[in-house]
């Protein structure tokens, strides 16, 4: 794309960490929402993609179950965060997937933003939670180093309001941008066989519009973009860059990870599609 094309996107702010310390209470609570009291056993079985506004600016979130959906893209290769927010509860501390997360971002070379959760508790104790980050490499910026961390209770709500603003703050430095002027590509979230509407298919947008009608490579899958749904439900008929969105009209289910491309006419997506299931 020329540097003209390129406009300002959204960051797409992964949430990790490790088991039950509060990756998607803290979604909900910025969500204003309440995913987890629907979840079967308050587990998350899948990721959740969202976009909030935050003062007129959108922020694009995923959510991840453990972190065997997020292993799974980053094995194959889909490159998709660029803010990863760590969640470590302050009254656990640094667990194994904590360790995990640290290092899926720093293999990515992401930024990581420091949430030490459920300060209502007890037993919160921060201090411990910076030290122990310490010996992995993120020096809290009051203790000399350049990792922010934000306390907070995602139960409470406390802290979340700075949380946000520490987003918007790195995503200003680092100067995402995408053209919205091209056909669209980016990456498969998650996918599934739904009896009423067939292949039904998450896709992160990273560059370019979706439209509905267009032609589309996902994968080893392919068809014509029959129709969005939005993270909050709502039928949509183009979105741009950073956006996640829900599209039905695919061949077949893809896998999370997978890449997609909108094509310029259908009998292209499907010969690329087809090729490729052979393969
Ligand atoms: P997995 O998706 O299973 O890895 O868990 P998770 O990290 O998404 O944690 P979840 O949001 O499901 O929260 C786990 C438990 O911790 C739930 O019972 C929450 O109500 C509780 N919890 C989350 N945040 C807070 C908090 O700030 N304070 C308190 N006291 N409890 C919290
Ligand atoms: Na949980
Ligand atoms: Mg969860």
């Amino acid at each position: 794309d020329d540097e003209k094309d390129l406009q300002i996107r959204p960051p797409v702010v992964t949430i990790m960490g490790h088991v039950d310390h509060g990756k998607t209470t803290l979604l909900d609570s910025i969500r204003n929402t309440k995913v987890t009291a629907g979840e079967a056993g308050g587990i998350t079985q899948h990721i959740g993609a969202y976009q909030v506004v935050v003062e007129e600016k959108k922020i694009t979130f995923l959510d991840t179950p453990g972190h065997a959906a997020f292993t799974t893209m980053r094995a194959r290769g889909a490159k998709v965060t660029d803010i990863t927010i760590l969640v470590v509860a302050a009254d656990d501390g640094v667990m194994p997937q904590t360790i995990e997360a640290i290092n899926h971002a720093k293999a990515a070379e992401v930024p990581i933003i420091v949430a030490v959760n459920k300060m209502d508790k007890e037993a919160a104790n921060p201090d411990r939670v910076m030290q122990e980050l310490m010996e992995h490499g993120l020096v809290a910026e009051e203790w000399g180093g350049d990792t922010i961390f934000c306390k907070l209770s995602a139960l409470s709500g406390e802290g979340i309001d700075q949380l946000l603003e520490m987003i918007l703050l790195v995503s200003e430095v680092e100067e995402l941008k995408a053209n919205p002027n091209r056909r669209a590509v980016g990456t498969v979230v998650e996918a599934q066989l739904d009896k009423g509407r067939g292949s039904v298919a998450t896709l992160l947008v990273q560059n370019g519009t979706l439209k509905v009608g267009d032609p589309i490579v996902v994968g080893n899958t392919f068809g014509r973009v029959r129709a969005m749904v939005n993270d909050i439900g709502r039928r949509v008929k183009e979105v741009g860059p950073s956006t996640p969105v829900e599209i039905t009209g695919l061949n077949d289910v893809p896998l999370a990870g997978d890449r997609f491309m909108v094509f310029e006419d259908e009998k292209t997506a499907r010969q690329i599609g087809e090729l490729r299931a052979q393969k």
